[in-house]
């Protein structure tokens, strides 16, 4: 598609979805007059990336929702530890398994190439999940530009922002609601999980200890723990090792998870905790049936994700390096 009939169709959504919502200081075209190639060097780097190793997609939109529910979408989940400073990024959420940090440094570069000091890691972040999205088959959504980088970065943090994959529908639907999400827009953001890898680590409770009178979780589909005890054995030391999130389509996004999680095929407890209340169920089931709908709902969550407790104007600043403060 033409710039120019993506940048209408992008107001046209924006005009359509109420620009109510809009974040003060965020605006759509705001690197069009300072560096007008911004989006588009975010768009070929990350393609370039995920046509080389396509799992990059899911690592980056994981790690926007990560950056925005922590701080807000600042960048800060993109900074490196210091001697006096764990950053978000070496908590055990984030370390090892959150990935994509070289391919925001590669488009990072190319940018301080081409305008200097001019777009910041919090808006490449924003944008490279967007295309990550479209690159797998998901529908595209508009991202506004002008968020500022943070210049804080604390491990700590997560473990109170970010919802647990043990959480039960009650402490989901209270983490996204802290964050001004509805519990309808928290089932429609769980659908990322159409996509990506989990590591063993994370599901080897549900397959080994469960609870006192269950080892294995009884609400997991048991052809589906067959094949997870196989790829996680028990009290394997490989810390490494990983199963993909959905099997019937783990590089496409689209709302095949809601047809896992209505399966019991859904790989968290957080997942098939969707189905323990009848609005939360029903949901559930219309989006597995209606991929369109899911999408352009999920494009309206992303919309409202990207724009999460932005800094704008004078506040923060430009990193010159993503990993580092200026
Ligand atoms: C509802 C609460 C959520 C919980 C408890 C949760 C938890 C998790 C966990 C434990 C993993 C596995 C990471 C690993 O071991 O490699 C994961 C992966 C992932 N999550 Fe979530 N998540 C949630 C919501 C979201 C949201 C809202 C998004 C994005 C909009 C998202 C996107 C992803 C993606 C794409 C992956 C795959 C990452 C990869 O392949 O590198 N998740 N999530
Ligand atoms: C969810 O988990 C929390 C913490 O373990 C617990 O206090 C609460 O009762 C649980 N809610 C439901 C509905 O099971
Ligand atoms: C199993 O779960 C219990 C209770 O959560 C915990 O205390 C114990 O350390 C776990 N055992 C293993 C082998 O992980």
């Amino acid at each position: 598609m033409e710039r120019k009939e993506e940048m209408v169709l992008a107001m046209f959504v924006l005009l359509s979805w109420g620009s109510s919502f809009i974040e003060a200081g965020l605006q759509m075209g705001f690197y069009s007059s300072s560096c007008p190639q911004a989006e588009m060097v975010v768009r070929s780097e990350v393609n370039m990336a995920l046509r080389n190793d396509v799992g990059f997609a899911a690592g980056l939109v994981r790690m926007q929702f990560h950056d925005c529910f922590v701080r807000g979408c600042d960048g800060s989940v993109l900074l490196d530890s210091t001697p006096t400073n764990k950053a978000e990024k070496d908590s055990p959420v984030n370390n090892p398994s959150l990935r994509g940090f070289e391919v925001i440094d590669r488009v990072k570069a190319r940018l301080e190439a081409a305008c200097k000091g001019t777009v910041s890691c919090a808006d490449i972040l924003a944008f490279a999940a967007r295309d990550s999205i479209a690159f797998t088959g998901g529908f595209g959504y508009p991202v506004l530009g002008g968020r500022r980088d943070g210049r804080v970065s604390i491990l700590s943090e997560t473990f109170s922002n970010l919802p647990s994959p043990n959480s039960n529908l009650s402490q989901l639907t209270q983490s996204f609601a802290n964050k001004g999400f509805s519990q309808d827009e928290m089932v429609t953001l769980s659908g990322a999980h159409t996509i990506g890898r989990a590591h063993c680590n994370t599901i080897s409770n549900r397959l080994y200890n469960f609870s006192a009178t269950n080892q294995l979780d009884p609400s997991l589909e048991p052809s589906l723990a067959t094949q997870l005890k196989q790829q996680c054995p028990q009290g394997n030391n490989d810390k490494s090792a990983v199963v993909p999130m959905n099997l019937r389509s783990s590089y496409t996004f689209d709302s095949s998870y809601y047809s896992n999680v209505l399966a019991m095929r859904g790989l968290f407890t957080s997942d098939e905790a969707l189905l323990t209340d009848p609005m939360t169920a029903n949901r559930v089931m219309m989006n597995a049936f209606d991929n369109s709908m899911w999408q352009n709902q999920f494009s309206r969550a992303m919309f409202k994700l990207s724009q999460l407790g932005v800094i704008t104007g004078t506040g923060g600043e430009i990193r010159l390096n993503c990993r580092v403060i200026n």
